[in-house]
């Protein structure tokens, strides 16, 4: 069994957390903590160990908390540690903990990979590169966006490789989580310079990609406008399903109305922590008009990356074959049975 710690227990961290427990190969060493709130509480209901920064110790035991170590004493046992922090903190960690005590990790997608606080040369997507990040010591694990992008883009790629000329995607993205306290701000929020270009462009360098992204006043996924420019016509298909039937985690629905819809399914249906883990075409709204093919998808922001966590995971600790360690993170979050359970309830 491998030894596994998860630092860091906010929206990622606890999913992971629970994906991961439920893996035979894993021995889940615990989770890390940082501050005393309900989800510390239902880390404890999940009988998850609980480490601790070692100056918080004494405050988390005065107050109760049966902690079972530090964080040092986490990653000390660990065989990997799958870093799932706020933003930017997997750096200090690295350089705290995970260095100096010679353990490999896997980052979430807020953390560079450029620059003085860089953690890791490679961001992962396992459309395109799973085999490149075998036996690697530290990668990134692609954001919710980028992982979207690079499961629609690379099966693209595949079909219709240099007869595409450039892509054009604006991202509009959820202002907050579902289970995020702070305030959805009533605003549409510009980002001047999106990361997910260059994100995605680590891994696929040589295609021409454009990307703006905004904000928006919503918990319930991000949606992706994506415009393909081919040199010449676009070529005949029928239907977004000729490209992406066999595709991992790649939904093709054509009744949705919007991203709630398909979120508070994901509720009815009782998907763990109302996740869809994957991407939906709406097909309906597909549009071809000379060289221009339009496409708009939905991307379950939180659920997407935890099966990339998982597949990364068995890529870096055991090399295993690309199609092995599919079926294996399918049995583990039932990808394929969400699938046609929402195909068939938003099917044409
Ligand atoms: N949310 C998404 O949809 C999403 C999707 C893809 C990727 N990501 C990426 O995943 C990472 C985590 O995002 P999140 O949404 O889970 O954030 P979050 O809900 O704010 O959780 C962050 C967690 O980091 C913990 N923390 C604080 N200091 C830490 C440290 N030094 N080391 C480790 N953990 C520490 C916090 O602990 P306490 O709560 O105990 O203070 C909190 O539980 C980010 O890189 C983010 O960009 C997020």
């Amino acid at each position: 069994m491998v030894r596994v710690f998860i630092n860091g227990y906010g929206n990622i961290g606890r999913r992971i957390a629970s994906a991961f427990s439920h893996d035979e190969e894993i021995q889940l060493v615990g989770i890390g903590k940082y501050s005393i709130d309900e989800r510390l509480d239902e880390a404890f209901t999940k009988k998850f160990k609980v480490y601790v920064p070692e100056q918080e110790m004494e405050d988390f035991r005065q107050k109760g908390y049966d902690i079972s170590g530090t964080i040092s004493d986490a990653v000390k046992a660990s065989d990997i540690v799958i870093d799932a922090a706020k933003d930017g903190f997997g750096y200090s960690n690295k350089k705290n903990f995970y260095i100096p005590m010679g353990k490999g990790a896997i980052f979430q997608g807020g953390e560079d990979r450029a620059g003085e606080k860089k953690v890791a040369d490679l961001i992962h997507n396992s459309r395109i590169n799973y085999d490149k990040v075998a036996n690697q010591k530290y990668v990134i694990q692609g954001s919710c966006n980028v992982s979207g992008m690079g499961r629609i883009m690379q099966p693209l790629i595949e079909k219709f490789g240099d007869k595409i000329q450039r892509y054009d995607v604006t991202l509009i993205r959820r202002s907050a989580d579902l289970e995020d306290t702070k305030e959805v701000k009533d605003s549409i929020e510009w980002d001047k310079n999106p990361h997910h270009q260059e994100d995605v462009k680590s891994f696929l360098p040589s295609v021409n990609l454009y990307v703006e992204a905004y904000k928006v006043p919503s918990r319930m996924m991000h949606l992706h406008q994506m415009t393909i420019r081919f040199k010449d016509k676009v070529p005949y298909f029928d239907s977004m399903s000729e490209i992406y039937h066999d595709e991992f985690g790649v939904a093709v629905l054509a009744k949705a109305k919007g991203t709630a819809d398909i979120r508070t399914k994901a509720r009815e249906f009782g998907f763990k922590h109302d996740d869809t883990n994957m991407v939906h075409i709406h097909e309906e709204t597909m549009r071809k008009s000379d060289d221009t093919l339009k496409i708009l998808y939905s991307d379950d922001q939180t659920g997407i990356v935890i099966p990339e966590n998982h597949l990364l995971f068995q890529s870096m600790i055991f090399g295993r074959p690309k199609s092995k360690a599919y079926k294996r993170t399918d049995s583990i979050f039932q990808i394929s049975k969400k699938r046609e359970m929402l195909e068939k309830e938003f099917g044409a």
